[in-house]
């Protein structure tokens, strides 16, 4: 027996960040850990105090808000009710907390955030390059004329030099562009984060960064500067063969404010005005699909830095800021998180040089070079080599891909800064010299999301598609979740997000990410109510499809029932209304057949794809209504809430007689029809076994393969499992022909592919015009990875990890699974093996949380247990089924 721990919070987290440097004030909301085991680790109450901080000095503050002493569990997504939040201010917060036996722990180590600023608390201009901007063509590869290296256009330098004349106390960047800016003062970038100020639909919503730059200021002269790049405002976005002027603009602008504090309390702004000067200069071009251009011997040096003379620079253009509205960058930031090096370093049949980095990733190449001035390597990636081992480029369709740079002699990095390719393999040309391992290596780039989930088992193969589901989320999910990371698509389609949006919360922390993403589906929601095929929807005013547009529904219910967030729930109820509204409207029979856009059913399923429309269409219907029924309870909305269970009745009889016969059969028989019909609770209970019969008998058809494409994937293996066909589940996942996902892996797959079929032995490589060897869609499987094999799950209607339901599900040929998630209660570990007959489940709950656990008995049964926080160990018996399935 180990003595009780008193429960102590630690871990503080506001809007699911650590010390956040931009909070919309109405979206607080405040989260935090515990430790120990006081009183069976129950939390009974909290008290919160917020502090105003006026000065940055901890000593001029005023107490914003006491929460008093609240009686509760609750430790997250607890909303801030205090005095009006100053725009810019900063605060200072601190909880405490009482266990069962009241006793209370000491204040917790005092956590931040500031708010965002106001319209009026923007006092700068939009700047860019003035009409004296230089215009440039770069010369096209072969001598040809080339149509896109003609729309891209240089990267422009911005400067401002300023005095300092007082000791600072603090200092904040706010900056923004129009288009992808990196920010320098004193030579020095500010902050790590890259592609910033990330992607939004600008003209409704344009996202700003806060950087602490205390540090960086000098006394005497300054320098602020920054380099602006197209981006997604005004470079080449998706697979329109032309540039995205006219999706947002046609040439990028910067937007920045330095809010200087000294230490007498005074202040002093910098701002984008007219004083600033710009030119281009090393960068020629930088574009996200098409990749970058520099030539280093027409690098400025200095340009950033106290004591440059800044002869040859032009006047900035300047106007002043709109009504579109500046809001505080919710965070993650898109970041380097790894470097990969190369795992061989080959030539190909003309010479060139192929790197293989061992891993099909998203970023892009850091080279280094020493050699005369003049040379103009260039770098192309791909995912994939032909048979003769040069890249495989034709699926990236019109995306370039490629990076070339002018050296200006002597040592130098090569290295892109506003383009981001999806590669395993680069090829490098014209590089001076040999290629040797440590002049290249891959840099890692997304939404630098923190780890959440791990697992590993006694297969190797399982344990490779779980790094490569997680590879696949890292490399796609680059500001908004989107499809692929190679190609000229790359955007957020809403199908691929819902499918795989509870396996990303499963393996990173996607709370704020997602967050983030749900304002761009409203932002994008069409004025019919029709949730769009792709937020940010650019001009593509595409809505209404089945299983896309149900992603404004899933996607925030999914985040409430991993986070417990309610705010997502809350803010968006208007436009899941509006969306529910827009499918009824048209479909007053309660059979969703039309309005029903793109539908694209289920999407790349193998084989012919002949689920009905209308049936998945329903289907899906239905499930929206049980989710908004479910929604509107926890929003506070109780006629709402009946209303849509009573829709949802409608929905299910209608479906149950257009559908479903009386022996449990469904229209069309496709595995995909069960699995829907199961998972959203539409067959009458009395034939639910019946349907996973035949949903069994339709694998069994299909030689134990499965025939499911993006829509039909994500559920496959919970319903068998749930339908007590985890011998089944298993089957569908050893499977080593394809259709599977072993088969992407015996054939060298580090993510997973877009298609089941994208390579195989006999035909090669699928359609070069779709064929994404980095999709996540059909890595759903990880949802079932987490809830099922480790049994890390909730019990129906617990939202937050609260309620935990433990149930692993062991079969097949595994031996022993380990895994964690990282909730938002602490961290929720398991373990499970088996030696002959005998099984072992390892538990780890956090402290504040209740568990019921389910081991297998032996009989093919299963016994039931009622724990509390802490380690816990069961034993249980396989039945000779489960051990051999
Ligand atoms: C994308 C998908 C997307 C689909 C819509 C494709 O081009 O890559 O992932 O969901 O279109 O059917």
């Amino acid at each position: 027996m180990t003595t009780p721990s008193p429960l102590t919070p630690a871990g503080l987290r506001c809007v699911h960040l650590v010390d956040p440097l931009g909070v919309a004030p109405d979206r607080v909301r405040f989260s935090w850990l515990l430790a120990g085991s006081g009183s069976g680790g129950r939390q009974s109450g909290f008290q919160i105090q917020v502090f105003h901080n006026e000065t940055w000095l901890v000593s001029r503050e005023t107490l914003a808000w006491d929460s008093g002493r609240v009686a509760s569990g609750e430790s997250a997504d607890i909303a801030y009710a205090g005095a009006a939040l100053a725009p810019g201010g900063r605060y200072g917060w601190q909880v405490r907390v009482w266990d069962g036996d009241e006793a209370v722990s000491a204040w917790s180590a005092r956590a931040w955030f500031e708010v965002e600023l106001d319209q009026e608390g923007w006092h700068a201009s939009w700047i860019g390059p003035g009409p004296l901007r230089e215009s440039f063509t770069p010369p096209a590869h072969d001598g040809s004329f080339d149509p896109v290296a003609n729309a891209l256009r240089p990267a422009p330098y911005l400067r401002r030099s300023f005095s300092v004349d007082q000791p600072v106390a603090s200092a904040r960047l706010h900056i923004t562009a129009l288009g992808l800016y990196e920010a320098r003062l004193n030579g020095q970038r500010v902050g790590d984060a890259y592609l910033t100020p990330g992607w939004t639909d600008y003209a409704k919503r344009v996202q700003y960064q806060t950087y602490d730059v205390t540090s960086l200021l000098v006394p005497g002269q300054n320098v602020l500067g920054a380099i602006i790049a197209d981006g997604w405002y005004a470079g080449f976005v998706g697979f329109d063969a032309k540039r995205s002027g006219a999706h947002y603009g046609t040439s990028p602008e910067l937007l920045a404010q330095l809010a200087l504090t000294f230490a007498d309390g005074t202040s002093q702004l910098v701002v984008s005005d007219e004083q600033w000067q710009a030119r281009s200069a090393a960068i020629l071009h930088a574009d996200l699909l098409m990749g970058e251009r520099h030539d280093l011997r027409l690098e400025p040096h200095g340009w950033d830095s106290p004591g440059f003379s800044a002869s040859g620079w032009h006047a900035v253009r300047c106007r002043p800021l709109d009504s579109r509205p500046l809001v505080a960058d919710p965070g993650p930031p898109v970041r380097v998180t790894q470097e990969v090096p190369p795992a061989a370093i080959t030539q190909d049949a003309d010479g060139r040089w192929i790197v293989d980095f061992g891993q099909n990733l998203t970023g892009w190449v850091r080279l280094r070079t020493d050699g005369p001035a003049g040379a103009s390597v260039r770098v192309r990636h791909a995912e994939a080599l032909d048979g003769d081992g040069r890249l495989y480029t034709e699926n990236l369709r019109t995306a370039r891909q490629a990076d070339e740079h002018v050296t200006s002699g002597g040592p130098e990095v090569l290295e892109p800064r506003f383009t981001v390719h999806g590669f395993r393999y680069a090829e490098v040309c014209g590089y001076p010299g040999e290629l040797s391992p440590g002049d290249v290596v891959a840099r890692v780039a997304h939404s630098d999301i923190e780890i959440a989930g791990s697992f590993s088992s006694s297969s190797e193969w399982l344990d490779q598609l779980f790094r490569n589901i997680d590879w696949g989320q890292r490399g796609n999910f680059i500001s908004v979740p989107t499809d692929c990371p190679q190609r000229d698509e790359r955007l957020g389609w809403l199908g691929d997000a819902q499918i795989f949006a509870r396996t990303a919360c499963y393996n990173r922390d996607v709370a704020a990410f997602f967050g983030k993403w749900m304002d761009d589906v409203a932002d994008a929601q069409l004025p019919s109510g029709a949730f769009t095929d792709i937020a940010p929807r650019l001009h593509l005013p595409w809505g209404g499809a089945p299983a896309w547009g149900d992603a404004g529904v899933i996607v925030p219910w999914t985040v409430w029932k991993m986070y417990g967030d309610t705010g997502i729930l809350r803010r968006h109820f208007g436009a899941m209304t509006a969306w529910m509204d827009f499918i009824e409207r048209g479909n007053h029979d309660y059979l969703r057949a039309r309005d029903l856009g793109h539908s694209y059913n289920d999407w790349l399923a193998p084989g012919t794809d002949d689920t009905p429309h209308e049936l998945l269409a329903t289907a899906y219907w239905a499930f929206d209504a049980g989710l908004m029924a479910e929604i509107a309870d926890v929003a506070g909305r109780p006629d709402d809430a009946a209303g849509y269970r009573a829709l949802r009745a409608k929905i299910g009889t209608a479906f149950a007689e257009a559908f479903i016969t009386s022996d449990g059969r469904i229209t069309s028989g496709t595995q995909t029809a069960y699995v829907l019909g199961l998972h959203m609770g539409l067959f009458p209970d009395e034939l639910r076994v019946a349907a996973a019969g035949h949903l069994v008998t339709a694998i069994e058809a299909a030689d134990w393969h499965l025939t499911t494409g993006f829509v039909g994937v994500g559920y496959l293996l919970p319903v068998l499992s749930s339908a007590g066909r985890t011998d089944v589940a298993y089957r569908l996942l050893e499977q080593r022909t394809a259709p599977s996902w072993r088969y992407m892996i015996d054939n060298g797959a580090t993510t997973v592919w877009e298609r089941w079929d994208g390579w195989t032995a006999e035909r090669g490589f699928q359609s070069a015009w779709m064929n994404s060897f980095n999709h996540y869609a059909l890595g759903s499987v990880g949802e079932w990875l987490y809830r099922f094999v480790l049994g890390i799950d909730q019990e129906d209607g617990s939202a937050g990890f609260s309620r935990l339901l433990l149930r692993p599900h062991p079969g097949g040929p595994l031996r022993s699974a380990r895994g964690s998630y990282q909730s938002v209660r602490g961290t929720i570990s398991t373990s499970w093996e088996y030696t002959s007959d005998r099984f072992t489940y390892r538990v780890q709950l956090p402290p504040n949380t209740t568990a019921t656990v389910l081991v297998p008995s032996g009989d093919g049964a299963e016994a039931v247990f009622h724990v509390g926080s802490g380690a816990h160990e069961f034993t249980g018996q396989l039945t000779e089924d489960e051990q051999n399935a």
